[in-house]
């Protein structure tokens, strides 16, 4: 019985191993762990991303052209802390771009040299960017 019980977590577990390789964004980004991997794919704008069962907290989007980051830019992955942005050209952040991810955003990692690029950084994200 003990031996039966056993198989059968096994199976539960590497079926939702199985539900976890889905990526928020399998067109441009790559997936591993808790890791959203679109940094270096010459993107112009944050990529959709879709709600996945599974929990993400890292995505990188290093080394883009990405210029705004608009509302809602990732409310389908609320779990996410960090966010890396270095060597972009951002020029404005939506005051609302951080929602559905609000409180749980600890680091919003911007290169310092773009920063003086940087219009507007509206009052509610000040603090989650790392100088
Ligand atoms: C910044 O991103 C561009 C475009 O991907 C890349 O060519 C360049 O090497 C990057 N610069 C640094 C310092 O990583």
């Amino acid at each position: 019985m003990a031996i039966i019980r056993c198989v059968l977590v096994y199976l539960i577990t590497l079926c939702a191993r199985g539900q976890s390789q889905v990526c928020p964004n399998t067109v441009v980004c790559s997936c591993s762990d808790h890791i959203i991997e679109c940094h270096d794919r010459g993107l112009t704008s944050i990529p959709f991303f879709q709600q996945v069962n599974h929990v993400y907290t890292e995505l990188n989007l290093e080394n883009n052209f990405i210029k705004t980051i608009p509302a809602d830019a990732f409310k389908n992955i609320p779990d996410l802390s960090p966010v890396f942005l270095n060597n972009n050209s951002i020029l404005c952040i939506d005051e609302h771009a951080f929602r559905g991810v609000d409180g749980k955003i600890t680091r919003v990692n911007l290169a310092k040299k773009k920063l003086d690029k940087i219009s507007l950084i509206p009052w509610c994200i000040e603090h989650y960017i790392e100088y």
